[in-house]
């Protein structure tokens, strides 16, 4: 940490105008001199876990230090005794002579991080470029930043200097961040390029660190992680969660007098609280853990369906659905004599409503819709289409695996019967989902498995079983994913749902008019209400080619049928190339799908 405050000393006192002495670069707080971060005005750090939505002061230099500075928030372990704290206006002096363009700052079309610079000390994740500093586990990082690869040269030149820093500790050294303070001079400089958001609020910066999958390369190029759709990443606030479970209170649940059983059926059972909480459900009554959404709806398939759908019954899916919500109907319609009818889509991937009313009648059971499409993103509204089917007299199973990471949700406002939802896709473990159902429906279901956990009493002649949720819980659950599942959510709710959703929207915008500029280029699914997915094909290409293209620049999207083959066929395509957005994503990276497919384009 101390090569660390060294290099730091280092960099900037070598900027233009800067005359150090002592290794105290001018106008700015020393480095390594033991500053505290209550010695920081307006305290300081954003990390694991914090909200990062604070809005930032205007203009760039403010943003300076707005990304870290977050009131009562803590330095990660490590830094708080160390000695890297340090407020670099030498650097923010010197900006207008090393970017004379644009005021200072090179502009960044579509926006910046607002951080402007730091240095990560990382064990092994930055090792690997430039590959002079190989053995280099310090390594300055723009990430972006305007201007960040002049600065990049400068900090390069000195880690070249016999005298550079050695290496600090090696894996476990963690990030360490130089943080900075606002002060005179730190307000002049303007940055249009953050304008975007500045407008909504919204530090990608901040929470990108909280995601430690985020400092990956992959073909030696920073990842881009654009597979949202498939799974999303995990922030450190989950993995900590889960081993703090396994190292502090792994047991069964539900089974024993022993304090880890009580801790494991604590942390388990609060997770279901935080499920109920995030779905706005009246009760945890109301909430089951499966596996994933495909597991919730084959439950469903199998208790209300075998209980509520017989012969000449029908079931009304739309023609977005994932093969999740169609399979597990074909399969209750064949067994039992039931009709599929499915709601047609318009050419920009909407559901149409009127043939939907059309389709109800007094043999529908059950509606069973996405409330995002995973292939198009197309935002349906489910809201009129519960009310359309509660005044039909059928219920309605919302799909939320897509939804639930972009859109709040809010069942009791929707009304919704029945929704799912699967863990990985809202930053938490794989392996755990959550099924809601309304109180009195799920009081109404039979058992779907049998076993442990779910009965009341045992006979040879007799069983009876427990109400819900414990009733559909035969064996032993998936504990440890659940209560990772509770942190997901947590985080989820602390960053906001509203703020995530206007954030994405910006990069989803910004995309599809990036994606709009390229030849030969098809976008499939242009709804007016979109959340995240941009799916497209591209004149002479075929889909994995492009996803192997995109591969080589480390930006991972899906390329394939995304388990919605008849959406995709009423397009006429059988697969497409799918980058998917996260809050964790950034205006850069969207620059760099589009330049990348652009640069396939023209060399057809
Ligand atoms: N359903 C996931 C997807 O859309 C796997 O990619």
């Amino acid at each position: 940490m101390a090569d660390l405050a060294r290099l730091a000393n280092a960099f900037f006192a070598s900027l233009p105008g800067s005359a150090p002495s002592d290794g105290v670069p001018s106008g700015g707080a020393p480095f390594g001199k033991g500053l505290s971060d209550s010695a920081l005005p307006g305290g300081v750090s954003a990390l694991a876990g914090v909200s990062p939505v604070e809005p930032f002061p205007s203009g760039a230099a403010a943003s300076l230090g707005a990304a870290e500075r977050h009131a009562g928030e803590t330095l990660p372990a490590g830094i708080a005794d160390g000695l890297e704290l340090g407020s670099p206006e030498a650097y923010a002096a010197a900006l207008p002579t090393l970017f004379p363009a644009a005021g200072g700052l090179a502009p960044l079309a579509g926006g910046a991080p607002s951080t402007p610079y730091y240095f990560l000390g990382e064990g092994s994740a930055y090792s690997g470029e430039p590959e002079r500093f190989a053995d280099l586990p310090v390594e300055p990082d723009s990430r972006a930043v305007p201007g960040g690869d002049a600065l990049g040269e400068v900090l390069r030149s000195i880690l070249a200097e016999p005298s550079a820093p050695a290496a600090p500790a090696g894996p476990g050294a963690g990030q360490f961040y130089f943080l900075e303070r606002s002060g005179p001079g730190l307000e002049q400089a303007p940055d249009p390029v953050v304008q975007p958001q500045v407008r909504s609020g919204f530090d990608v910066q901040a929470v990108r660190r909280d995601f430690p999958i985020l400092a990956e390369r992959v073909n030696g190029k920073p990842l881009v992680w654009f597979d949202n759709a498939a799974t999303t990443q995990k922030p450190k606030a989950v993995i900590d969660r889960l081993a703090y479970f396994y190292e502090h209170e792994n047991s069964n649940i539900h089974r024993a007098a022993h304090e880890l059983a009580a801790r494991a059926t604590d942390a388990y059972e609060g997770a279901r609280s935080k499920a109920a909480r995030f779905l706005g459900a009246k009760s945890t009554d109301e909430i089951v853990f499966v596996r994933g959404a495909t597991e919730g709806i084959n439950l469903l398939a199998n208790t209300f369906g075998r209980r509520f759908i017989g012969e000449g019954d029908e079931i009304i899916v739309s023609h977005l659905e994932h093969h999740a919500n169609i399979v597990p109907w074909q399969l209750l319609a064949n067994a039992v004599g039931a009709r599929l009818k499915v709601i047609p889509v318009d050419d920009s991937g909407q559901i149409i409503l009127e043939e939907y009313a059309r389709l109800l009648g007094p043999r529908t059971r059950l509606v069973s819709i996405t409330q995002v499409s995973n292939a198009l993103g197309t935002v349906t509204p489910v809201a009129e289409v519960i009310a359309l089917a509660h005044a039909a007299g059928a219920r309605v199973l919302v799909d939320g695996a897509q939804s639930v990471s972009h859109l709040k949700v809010d069942v009791r406002a929707l009304d919704a019967d029945f929704f799912v939802f699967s863990g990985h896709k809202v930053f938490g473990p794989t392996g755990i989902g959550v099924v809601y159902g309304k109180q009195e429906l799920l009081d109404e279901l039979p058992p779907w498995q049998g076993g442990g956990n779910m009965i009341a009493d045992v006979t040879f002649e007799k069983t009876q079983y427990q109400g819900a949720p414990a009733r559909f819980e035969a064996g032993t659950g998936n504990i440890a994913d659940a209560v990772g599942l509770g942190a997901a959510l947590d985080y989820v709710e602390r960053i906001g749902l509203e703020a995530i959703a206007r954030y994405e929207h910006e990069l989803l915008e910004y995309a599809t008019r990036g994606l709009a500029t390229i030849p030969g280029l098809r976008l499939i699914g242009t709804a007016a209400n979109k959340a995240s997915v941009l799916s497209f094909v591209l004149q002479g290409y075929r889909t994995e080619e492009i996803g192997a293209a995109l591969n080589r620049e480390g930006v991972a999207v899906r390329s394939g049928h995304h388990c919605a083959q008849p959406i995709l066929r009423r397009f006429g395509v059988e697969t497409t190339v799918r980058p998917s957005l996260a809050f964790y994503n950034t205006f850069d990276e969207i620059d760099l799908l589009v330049s990348t497919v652009h640069r396939l384009a023209t060399r057809r």
